[in-house]
């Protein structure tokens, strides 16, 4: 039988397939942005359980759905339909581009569904000759097999056998790299409005409107990948209300649940009506329960209050790291959006990134890196002010350690 003494960080080498390498901690109780350890040790969550927990850890209004939906009905499967599942649609229709939603179980199925509404789109529409998906290097888009080959780190899809076809890479703000690539072949281009998982890279707001343009002069759809950014973390509901354009299929997951989860591939009517019933599917896409809870944190997090207040906060995070960096002259640059922030390590620095992870661990810290060299914020989006500047504080102390080690 389990106990803590037997359920420990060993016990994950011994029972779990080797693809992570977690943390020695292992939480067992978090309240907002605070976390508590199986030894009762405190860390502040500047993490977020990488961009989901929008607000903190067992927010009432989260925990209150949870509890309320988990009395009425927990599954039914798409035989039938639920009320969470069509209140939270109407919702996420309402408020953004998209008449119809999908609904999904994580970033990756909602990325696989937007590849596969793109593909039959262009064939019903256009013939069997546009089938070519253009995505960018260092981009990011899950883990199955047609989303990490779309993604753009090789490393990610190589050794697995044949791949998926037809898909191109640009550089990421190189609108000439997509010129290169795109034709009247394109059915679609797949990015993210700030790539988070490859460096917390924004893009200028030239690239994203000419990448727009050439979609619509070759008739390729726009799929934007706004799994990290959506629900609120850049400091709009969603990051393209930001960039002054609209995509024509977006995908919105991890924060969509605020921990419970779900993703969700959203398009207009129009696009939407090539996937007909039995085209694409998911047992458990639109469970009642993930929507209900995704209800919550969708409409809490859609306040202007929330929103203004993660510009707010971003600005105490940016103030907080360059004051940290005007003291230690680690980094080369604070850069991202709202609460999705990149500290980037300098030359000196280079491939540290995990080891300023480590030394925070041990300060009482959670942080998260992007890549070898860039340390990486994604906190609570409502996070007290008090908690930004103890962890920064903490995060302080880290910086030193190794500054002076
Ligand atoms: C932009 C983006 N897309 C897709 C994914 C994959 O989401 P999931 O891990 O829920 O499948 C991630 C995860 O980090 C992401 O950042």
């Amino acid at each position: 039988m389990s106990n803590q003494n037997t359920v420990n960080r060993e016990l994950f080498d011994e029972v779990m397939v080797p693809n992570y390498s977690p943390s020695a901690v292992i939480p067992v109780r978090g309240e907002g942005s605070r976390v508590w350890d199986q030894e009762g040790r405190e860390y502040i969550d500047f993490a977020g359980g990488i961009a989901v927990n929008c607000l903190g850890h067992c927010h009432p209004a989260l925990v209150n759905a949870l509890k309320d939906q988990a009395d009425k009905i927990w599954h039914l499967s798409n035989v039938m339909t639920n009320e969470p599942a069509l209140r939270l649609a109407k919702n996420i229709t309402d408020n953004t581009f998209a008449d119809k939603v999908y609904f999904a179980n994580s970033g990756a199925e909602s990325n696989e569904a937007a590849l596969k509404l793109a593909r039959r789109w262009a064939l019903d529409v256009h013939g069997a000759d546009k089938t070519q998906i253009i995505a960018f290097k260092q981009g990011f888009h899950g883990r199955t097999f047609f989303t990490v080959t779309v993604g753009g780190q090789a490393a990610y899809s190589d050794g697995f056998g044949p791949k998926p076809g037809d898909i191109f890479h640009a550089e990421y703000n190189n609108l000439e790299s997509v010129k290169a690539l795109i034709s009247d072949k394109t059915c679609a281009v797949v990015m993210e409005p700030l790539q988070g998982e490859g460096g917390i890279v924004s893009p200028t707001d030239e690239f994203v409107q000419g990448v727009r343009e050439l979609c619509n002069e070759h008739n390729a759809l726009l799929v934007f990948d706004e799994v990290q950014t959506g629900v609120g973390r850049t400091g709009d509901l969603y990051a393209y209300m930001g960039l002054g354009i609209t995509p024509d299929i977006l995908t919105t997951a991890k924060a969509l649940g605020g921990g419970f989860p779900i993703g969700a591939m959203i398009t207009t009517t129009e696009i939407a009506k090539h996937l007909k019933i039995g085209t694409h599917g998911s047992t458990y896409g639109g469970n009642p329960l993930a929507c209900a809870v995704a209800e919550a944190a969708f409409n809490t997090v859609n306040d202007p209050q929330v929103l203004n207040g993660v510009k707010e906060k971003a600005k105490l995070y940016v103030d907080g790291l360059n004051a940290i960096n005007a003291k230690y002259n680690v980094f080369s640059e604070i850069r991202g959006k709202g609460l999705l922030i990149g500290a980037v390590l300098n030359e000196q620095y280079q491939g540290k990134a995990k080891d300023f992870l480590n030394a925070a661990m041990s300060e009482g810290l959670m942080t998260l890196v992007a890549g070898a060299s860039i340390v990486r914020f994604a906190p609570s989006l409502v996070i007290p002010n008090k908690d930004i500047a103890e962890g920064l504080a903490r995060f302080e102390q880290a910086v030193a350690k190794i500054v002076n080690a």
